[in-house]
């Protein structure tokens, strides 16, 4: 049998070993994937613990995805870019690091919603950890236009000046966001406003967006959130934040196996656990 596992700190209610471990039943692999709660001074040992017991993968959460580096072999260039380590490949003993979220989440984005991504307009809300990820990601996708706004608005034109070596973001105040929206092709939350338990606040008013144009969330508790309901109503195309997950799973999947990941049966998997 071959190991994988995520670690994080909580663990508990992480839907990865019921997704993964279908994805692996599906192609016939002999592996099995399981949640461990490892807290931060733990980490390193944890870490030693795949190498030697010889994990094949490993997914990482919060709070480690930054800490984590330091202790692996060798970081993937997207990874690098982002500041972040969400999965590890043993290969044969070295272990490397890749971010799968942001491009995760702009597979999810690309095959749920708007399959064209190059020459668009795009704006992003919220400046912390997710944002950094999905950026990076929707760069390399050649947008017309990618702004980015935060409550905190130093921390948008920090973030932007993190890649201006790279690709050009442009930090928009929050009071200008109606403008920004208007002109907007792609608008999305990655904030934590909408999110279980506080399921009726929005980020920004949905109408400010153009009938047509995308409105996509990272929340996924709940599946579709205020904002992308009102979005909706207003004539936009909701994209809701589960497949960011399932994609970043997928792509999981697919680097340490080698095999096309069964993204069908994944969602389905994670649906049927969500009762
Ligand atoms: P994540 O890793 O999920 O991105 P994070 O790093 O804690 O989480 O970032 C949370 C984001 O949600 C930030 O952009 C935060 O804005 P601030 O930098 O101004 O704190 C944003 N956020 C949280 N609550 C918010 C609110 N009520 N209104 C607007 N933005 C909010």
């Amino acid at each position: 049998t071959v190991l994988y596992g995520v670690i994080g700190d909580p663990i508990r209610h992480s839907k990865s070993p019921v997704m993964l471990n279908r994805a692996f039943q599906e192609r016939g692999i002999n592996g099995a994937y399981a949640a461990f709660h490892v807290v931060p001074d733990k980490l390193g040992e944890a870490i030693a613990g795949v190498r030697a017991l010889g994990f094949r993968g490993l997914n990482v959460t919060i709070p480690h995805k930054i800490e984590v580096m330091s202790f692996l072999d060798e970081i993937h260039p997207g990874a690098k870019a982002v500041g972040a380590v969400n999965t590890i490949v043993n290969e044969g003993g070295r272990l490397v690091g890749y971010n799968t979220d942001g491009i995760g989440y702009v597979r999810s984005l690309k095959e749920e919603a708007e399959p064209n991504l190059a020459g668009r307009t795009i704006v992003v809300l919220g400046a912390g950890g997710a944002s950094r990820g999905i950026l990076w990601a929707l760069a390399q996708e050649k947008p017309a236009k990618l702004m980015l706004a935060n409550r905190t608005e130093e921390k948008a034109r920090e973030l932007a000046d993190a890649f201006a070596s790279e690709f050009e973001v442009t930090p928009v105040a929050w009071g200008d966001l109606r403008q920004a929206c208007q002109e907007a092709d792609v608008v999305i939350n990655t904030t934590s406003v909408g999110m279980s338990p506080n399921v009726d606040a929005v980020p920004i008013d949905p109408t400010w967006l153009k009938p047509g144009a995308v409105a996509s969330d990272l929340i996924y508790n709940p599946l579709k959130t205020k904002f992308l309901q009102q979005a909706e109503a207003h004539g936009c195309r909701a994209h809701g934040g589960l497949g960011m997950f399932i994609y970043q799973g997928a792509y999981a999947f697919e680097y340490w196996t080698g095999q096309p990941a069964p993204v069908d049966v994944m969602r389905k998997a994670v649906m049927a656990s969500f009762t």
